[in-house]
């Protein structure tokens, strides 16, 4: 009885503890914006047509910028991403300047770039980023939708998701022109989705920053959407086996106690109980 009430006591903190709302940490930051992405939910799918929307802006807006150095250009032919064809996939890499070496005679030479090639970056280092951005770093974007969270809390996060990509979504819809907290933040802009309240990124885009190959209109959300299915994407590439697994794991463990059940019925039956 009583470790059992140790074990309650126990429980009970555990939960008082995880379930608390950070109230501290949360200060200016606001909970993302949340949208209804594909790839939600125990069957979430991505939405292919969204994944190459999202690659053509982050192309075309944001790879001036931020690299994506995880990722490989062969991977946008991979199956379960964009799933771009062969043909495409190299034209993508080729369109990059690559510094390969030494050759026979000790030089370092440039040369297009390859689809086992990782994404080209827009900057040759951390410190040539900085001085082109203010001091800034423009933080690589493979990982990101996964190191950050759109929603705070266990219970939030536990209906929720953590939303990384809510979270990259409410950044890129979330300036706010004309906010005056009467301080100088010099060229910050004002994004009460960032940490802190105030941004070094200039608002990237307006909405018909591109002009979508598969003819959907460009408007900001959609625009922002689809990067951050993208971005989502490129953090967590197996997601859809990894649900599919799951469910089967599931599946498996049903069918498996059902059997138990019956096992265990027919070895009792005999006996008086
Ligand atoms: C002109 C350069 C520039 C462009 C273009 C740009 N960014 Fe940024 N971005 C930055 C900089 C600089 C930061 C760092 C901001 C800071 O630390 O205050 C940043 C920060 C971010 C953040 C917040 C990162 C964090 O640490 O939480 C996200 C998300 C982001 N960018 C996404 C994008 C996406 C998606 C695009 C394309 C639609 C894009 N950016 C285009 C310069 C840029």
């Amino acid at each position: 009885m009583n470790s059992l009430k140790k074990i309650a006591a126990a429980a009970g903190l555990a939960l008082a503890v995880f379930a608390a709302p950070p109230a501290l940490a949360a200060s200016a930051q606001q909970e993302a914006i949340n949208l209804d992405f594909s790839f939600e939910g125990p069957f979430g799918t991505f939405d292919r047509a969204q994944l190459q929307r999202g690659f053509q802006v982050y192309r075309e807006v944001c790879a001036a910028c931020h690299s994506m150095s995880y990722l490989h250009y062969r991977n946008l032919g991979d199956e379960g991403g964009p799933e771009y064809p062969e043909e495409q996939v190299k034209a993508f890499a080729a369109e990059a300047t690559v510094v390969d070496g030494p050759d026979s005679e000790g030089e370092m030479f440039e040369r297009p770039g390859k689809p086992s090639d990782p994404f080209a970056a827009p900057y040759r280092n951390e410190q040539e980023a900085r001085l082109i951005n203010g001091g800034a770093y423009p933080p690589d974007l493979s990982l990101l939708a996964k190191a950050r969270a759109g929603f705070h809390g266990t219970i939030n996060q536990f209906i929720n998701g953590v939303g990384g990509a809510e979270y990259i979504y409410s950044v890129l819809v979330g300036y706010e022109e004309a906010h005056d907290d009467g301080e100088d933040h010099g060229t910050l802009s004002y994004n009460p989705y960032f940490a802190g309240g105030w941004i070094a990124m200039p608002q990237p885009m307006y909405g018909d920053d591109v002009v979508y190959a598969d003819g959907t209109e460009a408007t900001i959300e959609q625009e922002s959407a689809d990067v951050a299915a993208f971005l989502m994407w490129a953090a967590e590439p197996k997601l859809e086996e990894r649900k599919r697994l799951g469910f089967q794991v599931i599946l498996y463990l049903i069918v498996l106690a059902g059997m138990l059940y019956m096992v265990k019925r027919k070895l009792w039956s005999d006996i008086d109980h």
